[in-house]
């Protein structure tokens, strides 16, 4: 009897449960469920949700509440004390939601890469919160899961980083309709860390500087870098549209007014803000911008989990998983895949290249692969995907990249023994083989002053503690643990081959700057995976190419995902010349492709 009134009390409870569980729309008396300064305020479900619970996955109305309680992200940034501030990074303006959470305590998105000791006030400790795999395991075997309802699209693209966002713009602007689906919670990509600048020749801006730049000489030395694997065709398509490319960014409002030498060129090609800030950053900026000019339909926590085709090389659309809609089906007459590259996916690095399994990535999390995936699954052929791109200077022990363009604006690689090792503007290969073959596995870059001022991003690794300063060589050799005599003899000879304009030790073609006071700065530095060069094949016109040789239909990619445009090597400031010749050509021919089907 006891134990039937005891399964009874029991059985009650549980039904109470649910019963609460299914009110909790309704009740403002949710408090127990919230986190931080929610919980503490008692906040009620419509401060936050409105009147009705139903969140989208661009997660807006909460976003929109959140900035209507808390302010804009220049209000926040403007009350931040602490010395790294989050409102006012690099990741631009990204949904508060991605670090936020109502319900479990905050986490920074930004110690995804980074790992500063950020406590995000009244939100509760990291430590409570679950960390998110960014692969979901949800998503193996979507094959056999039924959507719950189907849209429509005439080109859907996969991956919002740039080449994503110049082919929805590009698809948008000659008529068609576009879906922009993200799987992480802010768009962006690799792209938005991109430090360096995009390649192109023959551009107004180096005319301007009575500089002769040619794209055939483009052509050779993305070749020579890529050591002549690269599919020439593709090779040419990039460097003949790379100054189309600058012109189109232009138009979109970006500035690219400022020029840096990049390792394995000959001449300053590489094209950047002005004051040498970040490209990434800036651009993605713009292309949200320009997205949201055009009410462009951009969905970030939407993950693709199959491409759709007919079974004879046909794309027919998408399956999606929205983080809070569920499975859905996209039916498109074209898809571009945009969605980069692997560098940041252990498991696949390590199969590709067990070596390079442990080394740190530059990457954002989201760079894992499924895009290759995704397409290997419907046919398309794939080249090149053991070819991994090791970065020389990554910031020590940190996943910050230090700038190829640091090297550009005149600093040195140095050993721990005080000396240069390397020509530092040879190409990315070379440079991480030479200092992975010192004793210590790691480098020194080593500056003055006049380099400092001409690379604003320099200040930002000071800001981040990556940058030992002082007032003198020896004393800065004193902090970097290496011999003074020697770091100020290489320092020495440096600054004579500059004032001689030739280097007889390294035969550096480019010295812009010397090494010179009043302060002199060192970052510690270690080779890391940076780029993916293999990927799916495409040809000229960005289809993919299937296993069989031929081009599939209504099928596009672009940019990281792609193999083939870098070879086996690539060249600083060719990423973001790829996105953007070959993510006009992807969006330009989906859109053609749609209004000659209808
Ligand atoms: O070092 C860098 O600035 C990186 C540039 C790039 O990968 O193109």
């Amino acid at each position: 009897m006891r134990n039937k009134r005891t399964i009874l009390a029991l059985m009650m409870s549980a039904v109470l449960l649910v019963a609460a569980s299914l009110a909790w729309g309704a009740d403002s008396s949710k408090s127990a469920f919230l986190s931080g300064v929610h919980k503490k305020n008692n906040v009620t479900c419509a401060d936050c949700h409105g009147k009705s619970i139903a969140v989208d996955d661009n997660e807006t109305a909460l976003n929109k509440n959140c900035k209507g309680c808390h302010g804009g992200f220049a209000d926040l940034a403007a009350k931040t004390k602490e010395h790294i501030n989050p409102h006012n990074s690099h990741l631009g303006e990204t949904n508060c939601t991605a670090c936020h959470k109502g319900h479990v305590a905050s986490k920074a998105y930004c110690n995804y890469c980074h790992s500063f000791a950020m406590k995000i006030p009244a939100m509760g400790t990291e430590k409570e919160s679950s960390d998110k795999k960014w692969v979901q395991e949800s998503s193996k075997g979507a094959k056999d899961q039924k959507s719950a309802r189907t849209e429509s699209a005439d080109v859907v693209v996969i991956g919002a980083g740039g080449s994503g966002y110049v082919a929805s713009i590009t698809a948008h602007d000659a008529g068609a309709k576009v879906i922009l689906l993200e799987k992480m919670p802010i768009t962006g990509g690799n792209s938005m860390l991109a430090a360096g600048g995009i390649n192109a020749a023959r551009t107004r801006y180096q005319e301007r500087l009575g500089m002769h730049d040619d794209p055939a000489e483009m052509v050779k030395e993305t070749m020579k870098g890529g050591r002549d694997k690269n599919d020439p065709e593709l090779v040419k398509v990039l460097a003949y549209k790379s100054a189309d490319a600058v012109d189109f960014l232009v138009s979109l409002g970006a500035d690219m007014t400022d020029l840096v030498r990049s390792g394995g060129v000959a001449v300053d090609r590489t094209h950047r803000p002005v004051g040498g800030a970040a490209v990434g950053p800036h651009l993605i900026k713009v292309y949200r911008e320009n997205a949201a000019k055009r009410n462009l339909d951009v969905r970030v926590n939407s993950e693709v989990v199959q491409i759709l085709s007919d079974g004879n090389g046909r794309v027919t659309g998408v399956q999606v998983r929205g983080k809070h809609s569920g499975l859905y089906t996209i039916k498109a007459k074209a898809v571009i895949d945009t969605a980069g590259g692997f560098a940041a996916n252990n498991e696949l690095v390590g199969f590709y290249k067990p070596q390079f399994k442990e080394t740190a990535s530059s990457n954002q999390p989201g760079a894992t692969g499924e895009g290759v995936a995704l397409a290997q699954k419907i046919g398309a052929n794939v080249i090149d995907m053991e070819q991994i791109q090791i970065h020389p200077t990554m910031g020590g022990e940190t996943k910050v990249l230090i700038s190829e363009t640091v090297r550009g604006s005149g600093a040195i690689l140095v050993n721990h023994a005080g000396k240069r090792f390397v020509n530092e503007l040879t190409t990315r290969d070379k440079a991480s083989a030479a200092i992975l073959a010192q004793p210590e596995k790691s480098a020194f870059l080593v500056l003055g002053e006049d380099i400092r001022k001409s690379n604003v991003q320099i200040d930002g690794y000071i800001v981040l503690g990556l940058v030992q300063q002082a007032d003198s060589v020896a004393e800065l050799a004193a902090k970097m643990g290496v011999p003074a005599d020697a770091l100020t003899a290489t320092v020495e000879n440096y600054n004579k081959a500059f004032a001689a304009k030739k280097d007889p030790e390294f035969q550096r073609q480019d010295i812009p700057r010397p090494v010179n006071g009043p302060k002199y700065y060192s970052i510690w530095v270690k080779p890391g995976r940076h780029h993916t060069m293999g990927g799916v094949k495409i040809n000229t016109e960005a289809q993919v190419i299937g296993k069989d040789g031929k081009a599939m239909t209504g099928f596009y990619a672009a940019g990281e995902v792609t193999g083939g445009v870098h070879g086996w090597n690539r060249l600083g400031g060719n990423a973001i010349t790829d996105t953007v010749v070959f993510g006009r050509i992807a969006g330009a021919n989906a859109a053609r492709f749609v209004k000659d089907a209808k």
